[in-house]
């Protein structure tokens, strides 16, 4: 019996692989993570082609009460949105699964980590990728900010992923992503974020209708991306080639 993490792509139901997509044909019990990531489609559409009944699998699900998940008596399927072990791992369920003796097996797929490489950066000098969650009254996290500035330090590049609160509808665009780095800009005065600050805005990447603009910080303060998911890459020193790169995406 074992437990498979199937990565099913970044935009719709058709980017699964042909080896996850027979995995999960014969599973017993199929489960979708749908919490730290969104498709641009529903799950409907998800259940037609796999012809399974798929289970939504929560944050509390998964993290305080993955008994259904761990199940020794059968093939399970856990669905995540890009690659299995992508940007959010869930190694903690794997480590689970060995100490109970469930076989694991890990079916790899493109993650929003691999496919901003077509935005023209090279994938090797990127520093340490943060996430930006949205602001409290009470908390505003400046992560982000530091990690741009320690990834400057190395002439890194930086991918910010925006904040996701599934529970309400909530996803983080790249206005309000650049409205707070600005803001702790304000803040700290350490010229690591300002409005002339070139940077990249994507979203829906691997989607037909997938955006990537290229500008100052004011510039995509002001563009309309659209909707969900989307992401922002703050570049470091840049090579000729990414800058002719840049140059495609900044017109
Ligand atoms: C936890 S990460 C996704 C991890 C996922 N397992 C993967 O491998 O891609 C979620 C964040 O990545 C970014 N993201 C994911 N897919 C995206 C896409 N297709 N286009 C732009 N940004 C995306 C968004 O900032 C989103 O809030």
């Amino acid at each position: 019996m074992t437990l498979f993490f199937i990565g099913i792509g970044l935009d719709n139901e058709q980017d699964i692989t042909v080896k996850g997509l027979n995995i999960v044909k014969n599973c017993k019990k199929v489960f979708l993570e749908a919490y730290t990531s969104k498709l641009n489609c529903d799950l409907k559409k998800l259940e037609e082609l796999y012809g399974k009944k798929i289970i939504i699998a929560n944050r509390d699900l998964v993290e305080k009460n993955p008994d259904q998940i761990l199940d020794p008596t059968c093939d399970v399927a856990f669905l995540v949105i890009g690659d299995p072990l992508g940007a959010t791992t869930h190694v903690d369920l794997m480590l689970r699964a060995k100490e109970l003796n469930i076989q694991i097996k890990v079916i790899h797929n493109a993650s929003i980590m691999n496919a901003i490489g077509s935005i023209g950066l090279e994938l090797y000098k990127f520093g340490k990728t943060t996430s930006m969650p949205f602001f409290e009254p009470n908390f505003k996290a400046e992560t982000p900010y530091l990690i741009i500035e320690q990834n400057n330090s190395i002439k890194a590049h930086t991918l910010v992923l925006l904040d996701i609160k599934m529970d309400q509808n909530r996803f983080m665009t790249v206005n309000q992503a650049i409205e707070q780095l600005l803001e702790l800009e304000e803040k700290h005065q350490k010229g690591i974020f300002t409005e002339k600050t070139l940077c990249i805005g994507c979203a829906r990447i691997g989607a037909d209708d997938q955006i990537i603009k290229a500008g100052t910080a004011k510039e995509l303060q002001e563009f309309d991306f659209g909707p969900e998911l989307h992401s922002l890459i703050v570049p470091s020193q840049l090579h000729f080639m990414e800058e002719d790169a840049l140059k495609i995406w900044s017109k």
